[in-house]
């Protein structure tokens, strides 16, 4: 501070602490020391030859100066000294080591005058880069083959290196990002592993220096397998004949996903049936089987960390038998002609049935150019048929057990073409129209009715032969109802829509109404 205040006052020189290019006087009378500038390289490579240099612009004549390099937080520990006479430029030769990064600096002291205090230079930082050298990737999280859903740790180890950056490979591609992948320092963590974790994982270390060398550490590939779990497996069973009278079940358990090998086993209620180990994803079991039902059976699947089942399903075998039925059902296109038709089959048992239809005694396949068979075992089998020239001829299915051809049931033979599928709609017609011309003559045959029995009972106006007479004139259409409006029942009768209902009220029950008729007058009689 001293120091400082008296170059001001003498005004001798206007040099700052960073300036080099000073030109001031470097020796006089004075007794003390001014500050020290230290400079050198800011970066600088392991076991390399360093020289960083220290200078001092203000100095007493005739004191030797002793100037020392130092970390600026470390003073016992000191680097590199160098004794200056005439004011000249200490260096200061260094062999860099890791632990000289840091803020270096610079101290002067007066070597034989205790009355001249020290001082110190500015810091100068000094970044030391180690190379990288000797990655190599270690899994902390355990085994390097696990089940799904475990999280993997690896860690990338180096024999030497610092200011490092590590890039993570799967596959030699970088690892994706996602909120279950953390990269952190040296290490890589995968939170909830998915099969698509598994591959070949490699660290890349790397370090620069100097902003133009870059260093390289490769580890080598460690290979993690993330097996998933073997999934809930379907069963299915068909059913095989052999040498005549023996038959067997053959049980098929399928998973869709999960690692092989997988052990899959057939249980029945009570007991284990058959197990295998397989590298597949599906197992086949033959049971021998006599025929009816045989309980229910499951299949279990584990492929190391847990079981899983299927469904239960009834092993039942049942002979194919009874009548085989065909019929049809249509769609209608424009002007309700039937342009598409439906035809089922159907036995009446058999838990295996295999169908089979037939066109003019020609076996039909899967599908062709007008029709598509739909199989739905066991209860049917369905054809879809376009109407047109191509598809006209007789059909009929037949039915067989799928594992035995040696009986089969023919359903009866149904002809088919676009004038039958459209003689349907024709047919409800003529019904219609039949029933028309009955009610018209049963009409015709009450009014006949009527007039016999008017001739009977003429002169003798009874209130039945009245109302005869009104039923009958509605039915004709000549009834005016305002004539006869003292008796609306009557009349809304024979209005309504109800005319099939009163055409039905049969002769025989006429008289009956006219004897309740009968009756409500006798008591108004006696009434008065
Ligand atoms: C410096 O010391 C030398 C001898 O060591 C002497 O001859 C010289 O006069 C001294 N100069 C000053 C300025 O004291
Ligand atoms: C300073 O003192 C040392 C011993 O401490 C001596 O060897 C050296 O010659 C002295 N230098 C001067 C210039 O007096
Ligand atoms: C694991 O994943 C969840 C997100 O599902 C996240 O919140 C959590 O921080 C992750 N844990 C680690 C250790 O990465
Ligand atoms: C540092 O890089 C510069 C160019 O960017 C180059 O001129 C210089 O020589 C390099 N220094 C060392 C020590 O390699
Ligand atoms: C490091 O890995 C890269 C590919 O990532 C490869 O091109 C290079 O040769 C490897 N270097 C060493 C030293 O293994
Ligand atoms: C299970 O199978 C065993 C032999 O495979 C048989 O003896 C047992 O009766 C079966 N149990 C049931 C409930 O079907
Ligand atoms: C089948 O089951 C038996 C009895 O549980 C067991 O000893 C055997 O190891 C199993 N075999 C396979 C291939 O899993
Ligand atoms: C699994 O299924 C495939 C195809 O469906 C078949 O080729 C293979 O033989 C089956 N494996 C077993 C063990 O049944
Ligand atoms: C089937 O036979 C009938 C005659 O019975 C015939 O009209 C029809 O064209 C035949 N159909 C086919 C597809 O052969």
């Amino acid at each position: 501070m001293f120091a400082s205040v008296f170059v001001l006052i003498l005004g001798l020189c206007h040099c700052s602490q960073e300036s080099r290019l000073c030109h001031c006087s470097q020796e006089s009378n004075q007794s003390h020391l001014g500050q020290p500038q230290l400079f050198g390289p800011s970066e600088a490579l392991v076991k390399r030859v360093v020289e960083f240099n220290c200078k001092l612009l203000t100095y007493p004549k005739n004191e030797s100066i002793l100037l020392q390099l130092y970390k600026e937080d470390n003073h016992d520990n000191l680097l590199s000294e160098y004794t200056s006479l005439a004011g000249e430029v200490a260096t200061f030769p260094m062999i860099i080591k890791v632990n000289h990064e840091g803020n270096l600096e610079c101290v002067a002291k007066a070597q034989n005058n205790s009355k001249i205090g020290p001082t110190v230079s500015n810091t100068h930082h000094l970044k030391v880069i180690e190379p990288v050298k000797g990655a190599q990737l270690v899994v902390t999280s355990g085994p390097v083959e696990f089940f799904e859903g475990r999280t993997l740790e690896l860690q990338c180890k180096l024999t030497a290196g610092n200011h490092v950056s590590y890039t993570w490979l799967l596959n030699g591609q970088p690892v994706s990002q996602s909120p279950h992948h953390r990269a952190t320092d040296n290490q890589l963590l995968i939170n909830r592993t998915t099969a698509a974790d598994s591959g070949s994982y490699r660290c890349v270390a790397t370090n620069t220096f100097n902003n133009t060398q870059v260093f390289r550490s490769n580890s080598s590939e460690v290979v993690i397998t993330v097996k998933d779990v073997v999934s809930n497996p379907d069963i299915s069973f068909s059913v095989l004949k052999e040498d005549s009278h023996y038959y067997f079940a053959v049980f098929t358990c399928r998973s869709i996903k999960g690692m092989p090998p997988v052990t899959f086993s057939l249980y029945n209620r009570t007991e284990l049936v058959a197990n295998t180990t397989v590298d597949a994803r599906n197992a086949t079991f033959r049971v021998p089987l006599v025929l009816g039902h045989l309980g229910m059976l499951q299949c279990q699947a584990n492929n190391g960390d847990q079981v899983v089942y299927s469904e239960w399903i009834p092993l039942e075998v049942v002979p194919v038998g009874g009548p085989v039925v065909l019929h049809y059902d249509s769609d209608t296109g424009e002007n309700y002609a039937v342009i598409g038709l439906r035809l089922y089959c159907k036995a009446a048992r058999g838990t295996h049935p295999r169908y089979q239809w037939f066109l003019n005694k020609t076996l039909l396949n899967d599908s062709g150019s007008f029709y598509y068979v739909q199989h739905q075992p066991p209860e049917q089998s369905i054809v879809l048929l376009s109407v047109g020239r191509s598809s006209a001829g007789t059909y009929h299915c037949e039915v067989s057990d799928s594992f035995d051809s040696s009986t089969t049931i023919s359903s009866k033979r149904k002809y088919l073409d676009k004038e039958v599928v459209n003689r349907l709609p024709v047919l409800v017609v003529v019904v219609i129209f039949g029933c028309f011309t009955f009610l018209v003559l049963l009409v015709s045959v009450c009014c006949w009715a009527g007039v016999v029995f008017r001739r009977r009972q003429y002169g003798e106006k009874s209130l039945l032969s009245l109302e005869m007479q009104r039923v009958i004139a509605a039915y004709e259409g000549e009834l005016d109802v305002s004539q006869y409006d003292d008796d609306a029942d009557v009349v809304n009768t024979a209005r309504g829509g109800e005319f099939d209902q009163a055409s039905e009220a049969s002769v025989d029950e006429w008289p009956q109404i006219g004897r309740k008729k009968k009756t409500l007058e006798d008591e108004a009689v006696e009434e008065h």
